[in-house]
């Protein structure tokens, strides 16, 4: 993104696990920022739990300061390995804490108490999404995710990778659909958690047709959730 196109626009770089300073008046504050693919989290397990648990802290602490309503990305790993599916947002979850995924559930789950707490406490207008699985343009090839992973695969005619019995499905929100929601969700009254993804075509890796793509079958390390779906 070139400045000179949005002149309003400013892009600064920072951890926001660290204390967060912006200068002038601030209308809203996203928080966004985790590692957010398996691969990612994976590899940093104690920057997931700070980005969930200071960083949060951080971005509310700025968004009380500013009088700025805030809005928090969480996600359907909060409900862990459902035993539910559809899970709806009153379910409160099957996580296991200490597994190696858990720094991203219990980061994500740490996130979301701490906003209600600024919600209840400090009055501060806030609003958390539970995202579902999302695809779109420029994802990267090696995110790690489902539809990255079978993209390249298939582009370098490798075998899919299936990870732990195959028998696990998702249901896939496109990503200009979240963003809708985002803002909808964002302008709305509602300060409980809000589920945005796809609520029909729910797939797996057998496909709706139950043919089965030729699969490289990997045992990712954690439970891996078997239905999420919105
Ligand atoms: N894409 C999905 O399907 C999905 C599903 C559920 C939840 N989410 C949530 O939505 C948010 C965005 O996800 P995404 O798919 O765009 O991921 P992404 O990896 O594309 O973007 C996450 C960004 O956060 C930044 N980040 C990480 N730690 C940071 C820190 N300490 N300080 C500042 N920046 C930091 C990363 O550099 C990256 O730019 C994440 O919070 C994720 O948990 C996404």
């Amino acid at each position: 993104m070139r400045s000179s196109e949005w002149p309003k626009f400013r892009v600064a770089r920072g951890d926001v696990s660290n204390y967060i300073d912006v200068a002038g008046p601030v209308d809203y504050v996203l928080h966004f920022a985790s590692p957010a693919s398996p691969v990612d989290y994976l590899k940093l397990p104690i920057q997931t739990l700070k980005v969930g648990a200071l960083g949060t802290h951080n971005a509310l602490g700025l968004a009380l300061a500013k009088n700025a309503k805030f809005f928090l990305a969480s996600t359907s790993e909060c409900y862990g390995d459902p035993e539910i599916s559809p899970q709806h947002e009153e379910y409160w979850g099957h996580v296991n804490p200490i597994g190696p995924r858990g720094v991203y559930d219990e980061a994500k789950r740490y996130a979301e108490a701490m906003t209600m707490a600024y919600h209840r406490y400090h009055k501060v207008d806030t609003h958390i999404v539970r995202i579902f699985n999302t695809y779109g343009p420029r994802m990267r090839l090696n995110d790690g995710r489902a539809l990255p992973n079978f993209v390249y695969q298939a582009l370098s005619g490798k075998p899919l990778t299936i990870y732990g019995d195959g028998k696990q499905t998702r249901s896939f929100c496109y990503v200009s659909d979240l963003i809708e929601g985002i803002y909808r969700l964002m302008m709305s009254d509602e300060h409980l958690p809000t589920n945005v993804g796809n609520p029909q075509a729910e797939v797996g890796a057998q496909g709706r047709s139950g043919r089965r793509a030729e699969a490289d079958a990997r045992v990712l390390p954690g439970s891996v959730p078997q239905a999420l779906k919105g």
